[in-house]
């Protein structure tokens, strides 16, 4: 039988004002992934990556995805999936979103590329309601179409993809667990007027940034008035790093998705790789474990290997 194998890229959602709605992709850490189309209507999961994550289908972010294709083809065929995870579960850096969108490009793969990009972010939705309790494509659109996109609407699906700018990203992964759905129950479901026109012209900002290719009006959109304040108290030595990451050149950054993990966006190599050292520097002084992965965006999503 047929089989594909993908790699499955980390993405960065919220790009710090954009709350559920933007998000980009990057190229380290990916995770692997290989399906089979099988002749019977099961799906089958392992993972290979050793997180303890569930094998059973319907407890699997990438099993709910591939179970809603086939109850929507009516498939008399199945799956078996192979997982090695490398974006941790919990990291911020859009494990669980990359589980549900690899599960939905493999299967298009194998029937022979029926489903549009927006039909996958549709079924990769499911995914995250499994993972979060609330379906949002803010990371699957980018893992899916590459680049930075925009989740015009989520319901129905309307996915703008935006410019993918010649920037470098620097994320940081402080080796603590903020589970996404944690990290949602906090928020205030209220907000100010205020607050809001200051986050809409922000977004705009950083949209029309994106599409001029504009690194200055980008940074001075980098900002958040309303999610960061409140979630940036989960994450150790915030305020610090993004101290010291500005002062070292950065264009700006936040939260990455839920956090753990932070992000900043800078113009040079040299600029990101110097922030790379900081965001490690700060950590150790603390004693807290971190990963650091410095790369471009990530233009392409996910990609067929064979
Ligand atoms: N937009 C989501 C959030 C991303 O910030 O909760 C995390 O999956």
């Amino acid at each position: 039988m047929k089989n594909v194998r993908l790699k499955v890229p980390a993405t960065v959602a919220n790009l710090v004002c954009g709350f559920d709605i933007l998000g980009m992709a990057i190229h380290e850490p990916y995770d692997e992934m290989e399906l089979k189309l099988l002749e019977t209507p099961e799906v089958i999961i392992r993972h290979t990556d050793g997180f303890g994550l569930p094998e059973e289908p319907s407890g699997n972010v990438a099993g709910v995805v591939l179970l809603k294709i086939m109850e929507h083809l009516n498939l008399k065929n199945g799956f078996e999936l192979i997982i090695n995870k490398r974006i941790k579960p919990g990291s911020g850096l859009g494990s669980s979103a990359a589980s549900a969108a690899g599960a939905a490009v493999g299967a298009n793969e194998l029937l022979g590329n029926i489903f549009t990009r927006e039909e996958l972010v549709y079924f990769a939705m499911f995914g995250e309601e499994l993972a979060s309790g609330v379906k949002h494509a803010d990371n699957i659109a980018p893992c899916i179409y590459g680049g930075i996109t925009l989740v015009k609407s989520s319901d129905p699906v309307d996915i703008i993809p935006l410019n993918a700018p010649d920037l470098f990203v620097t994320a940081v992964h402080p080796q603590i667990e903020v589970k996404t759905s944690d990290a949602r129950q906090i928020l205030k479901n209220k907000i100010l007027l205020k607050d809001a026109i200051e986050q809409w012209g922000n977004i705009a900002g950083l949209v029309a940034g994106i599409q001029k290719n504009d690194s200055g009006l980008i940074g001075r959109s980098l900002k958040d008035v309303i999610i960061e304040p409140v979630r940036s108290i989960l994450i150790p030595k915030f305020n610090e790093i993004k101290e010291k990451s500005m002062e070292a050149g950065a264009l700006g950054g936040g939260i990455s998705g839920s956090g753990p993990s932070l992000f900043m966006l800078s113009e040079t190599e040299k600029i990101s790789k110097d922030i790379a050292e900081i965001m490690q520097t700060v950590y150790n002084e603390t004693g807290i474990d971190s990963l650091v992965y410095v790369s471009k965006i990530n233009p392409s999503g996910i990609t067929v290997i064979d």
